[in-house]
């Protein structure tokens, strides 16, 4: 018998202390929820990043005696072990495996891993060795620490990179409750990037086949082996959940949303001043920008924005961008007096900022530096001749030399070419997908253009020496935030700009834009727009959502404050203290799956069919896995599952509460099994 009511948590990710995407954002977001429910006996693991772990986590010595004791047994042979705190709020411990240390073992491994789930490992893929060497060091330490405690052990694993172990573990009986939740699924993400209708042929594809072509075979088998070995398998929204049962072979026992770490600010308008302060800044950048064309008024200018990584079509930029196109030509066709300057921020392969970005920002700070130096050599004229009532020879208060110093500043400040759309050199700029796009829709910042465009291929941060703004004061800045994504298992991106009181674009095939879906009666009253791209062609999409964008410059100051105002109040309903919950379920399932023994008698005797309203037979007759020796096996699962009454059942019997999965009511419910 476990202790089951003291258990150990582990959560296990590439991304801990180490930023990628927006698996980092869950893992830092969450924590201080769940280090209130867990206190030090919660733990993430990853892998050692050396770049960022020094700055990330401040090594400590190792209090909690049986992580000690399997952390030095490790030591004892050669492995890196970096054990410490995470330096964010909440401060958690962390657990950070150097991947190096432990290559004499790989060939070892990787033959164990053929040999106990015929999984192959071909040399070449790196980043496969790394999942391998990753898999195998924590499978390692937590049958270390699953000998020397009776607590009970609960593993989370996130991505099929950090995956590998909930196979192991459940492949070499090891006494760990786990839980694998994937984020995405390999082949959807690879499939919908190649342009293909992704969702209306999901029932069709053949997936060894098609993971095959794509040298992805190896990386499936682990991510499939992950998600059927889990005793509980989630995904992060409804959307992955259906696309995960189609590819993955499994349906997941529950979805976990993301939420964020949602900070009140103490008064009410304390968002709206940041966003004001924010907007100069970018002012700022913008001045610079387009120096010699600025033949637009920043008091009725708006900015837009995209963010994310650079996933050209997944991320949907392909059509924000001929959205901005359609846009241009409406505000142009009304004599609009809004501009547009609308940002596109990713990570493509570029050098370094062009000397025309440089000259454009350099060229703003001399002018601003002069005229501040002549304001106050005049300002202290004015007082002298003032002071000396001395009124008839104000009018030469600018000496001769100022004005000409005035004068070449201006002069310097006029250019033939247009402001450039991109601000850095491109390594491949006559086939980068976003810069032909501003080309095919011929976005080119021409002066008579009502939208303007900066392609900015590199994230943006406080380092940086054009713009200077992290990202959250970037965000704050804008007006809004656009994430037209075909493929997005959730997106960070439209939920942080929701907490942040900017209202944002995003679409019915995203996690989050379903989410809210279900949610809100009406997304567009609180600034969430939703882009159809399930039910609408792609040309639709566009016109729908230049159409968005359209009604959004068209509105006042005013509504444009009080848009924002509402946008932040939706925050509670992403907040972690609430999503949270779903975590806390996921874990008490799997203990219950684990060790069941550990808990009192299944009480539950039936559930209510939803589609008929009747009770259902007796849980304690039917044919169910609880009368198999390993009821939660995938098998037994598969088994079990015929429609959704009986999914109901099944999840009844492992305690899982009835809305764990598809919501009732919710449009994927309705969608999926009507
Ligand atoms: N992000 C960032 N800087 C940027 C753009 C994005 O830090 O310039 C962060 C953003 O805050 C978010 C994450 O990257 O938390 C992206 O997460 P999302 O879920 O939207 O997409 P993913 O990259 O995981 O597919
Ligand atoms: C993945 C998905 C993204 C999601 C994130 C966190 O990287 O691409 O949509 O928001 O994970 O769950």
């Amino acid at each position: 018998m476990r202790d089951v009511q003291h258990p150990l948590l582990f959560e296990c990710a590439w991304e801990v202390a180490n930023k990628v995407g927006g698996i980092h954002t869950v893992l830092k977001t969450k924590v201080p929820v769940t280090v209130k429910e867990y206190g030090s006996r919660y733990y993430l693991m990853g892998p050692l990043n050396h770049k960022s772990y020094r700055v990330e986590v401040e090594e400590i010595d190792i209090k909690n005696a049986i992580i000690k004791e399997a952390i030095e047994d490790m030591r004892r042979q050669g492995i890196h072990v970096v054990h410490g705190r995470w330096l964010i709020e909440g401060a958690p411990n962390v657990i950070l495996f150097d991947l190096g240390s432990a290559y004499y073992k790989i060939n070892e491994w990787k033959k164990d891993l053929w040999e106990c789930a015929g999984i192959p490992t071909p040399d070449s893929d790196i980043e496969m060795n790394d999942t391998v060497l990753l898999g195998y060091m924590i499978q390692w330490f937590l049958t270390l620490v699953s000998g020397k405690t009776d607590k009970a052990i609960v593993a989370h694993f996130h991505e099929w990179q950090a995956g590998l172990a909930a196979g192991l573990i459940k492949k070499k009986k090891i006494d760990v409750a786990t839980i694998f939740t994937t984020h995405a699924t390999l082949l959807g993400r690879y499939l919908c990037a190649g342009n293909c209708d992704f969702y209306n042929n999901i029932n069709y594809f053949n997936i060894d086949e098609e993971a095959g072509k794509r040298g992805i075979y190896h990386r499936y088998c682990v991510e499939r082996a992950a998600a059927h070995c889990a005793d509980i398998f989630t995904t992060v929204s409804d959307i992955t959940a259906y696309e995960a049962e189609h590819l993955l072979k499994r349906r997941p026992d529950g979805v976990l949303p993301n939420g964020l770490n949602v900070t009140k600010f103490s008064a009410m308008h304390e968002f709206q001043n940041l966003h004001k302060k924010n907007k100069m800044k970018i002012h700022d950048f913008v001045r610079g920008h387009f120096y010699g064309h600025m033949n637009f008024d920043l008091d009725n200018t708006l900015y837009f924005f995209t963010a994310g990584r650079y996933e050209f079509i997944n991320k949907g930029i392909d059509m924000y961008i001929e959205s901005l196109g359609e846009l241009n030509k409406r505000l142009i066709a009304c004599n609009s007096p809004v501009t547009v300057v609308a940002f596109i921020i990713t990570q493509a392969k570029c050098r370094s900022y062009t000397v025309e970005t440089l000259k454009g920002q350099a060229l703003v700070k001399q002018l601003k530096e002069t005229v501040s130096e002549i304001s106050k050599k005049i300002g202290e004229k004015i007082f002298e001749h003032s002071y000396r009532g001395d009124v008839d020879n104000m009018e030469k208060i600018m000496d001769n030399e100022d004005i000409i110093l005035l004068k070449r500043r201006i002069l310097s400040l006029k250019r033939e070419s247009l402001p450039p759309i991109v601000t850095h050199e491109m390594e491949d700029d006559a086939r980068d997908p976003v810069l032909n796009k501003l080309r095919e829709v011929q976005l080119f910042n021409n002066s008579s253009d009502r939208v303007k465009v900066v392609f900015h291929p590199q994230f943006v941060n406080d380092s940086n020496p054009i713009l200077g703004m992290d990202y959250e004061n970037f965000v704050r800045g804008t007006n809004l935030g656009v994430f037209p994504s075909y493929y997005e298992p959730w997106g960070y991106t439209p939920a942080e700009c929701t907490v942040m009181g900017v209202p944002s674009v995003t679409t019915n095939l995203s996690g989050f834009g379903c989410f809210i879906e279900d949610s809100v009666v009406k997304p567009e009253d609180y600034g969430i727009y939703l882009v159809d791209r399930r039910l609408k062609s792609p040309r639709e999409s566009v016109d729908q959502m230049a159409e968005y964008m359209f009604n959004f410059c068209r509105k006042t100051k005013r509504q444009r404050t009080n848009m924002r105002n509402r946008t932040e109040r939706l925050s509670d309903i992403l907040d972690w203290k609430r999503m949270g919950v779903e975590y806390v379920k996921a874990r008490l399932c799997a203990l219950r799956s684990k060790f069941p023994e550990s808990f009192g008698a299944d009480e539950t005797e039936y559930i209510v069919d939803p589609t008929t309203g009747k009770l259902s037979r007796p849980l304690s007759i039917i044919n169910t896995p609880t009368e198999t020796s390993t009821p939660h096996t995938p098998d037994a699962f598969e088994k079990e599952y015929n429609g959704y009454a009986e999914w109901l059942k099944y999840k009844t019997r492992i305690g899982l509460p009835a809305d764990f999965y598809f919501k009732k009511g919710s449009t994927a419910e309705k969608e999926y099994f009507d």
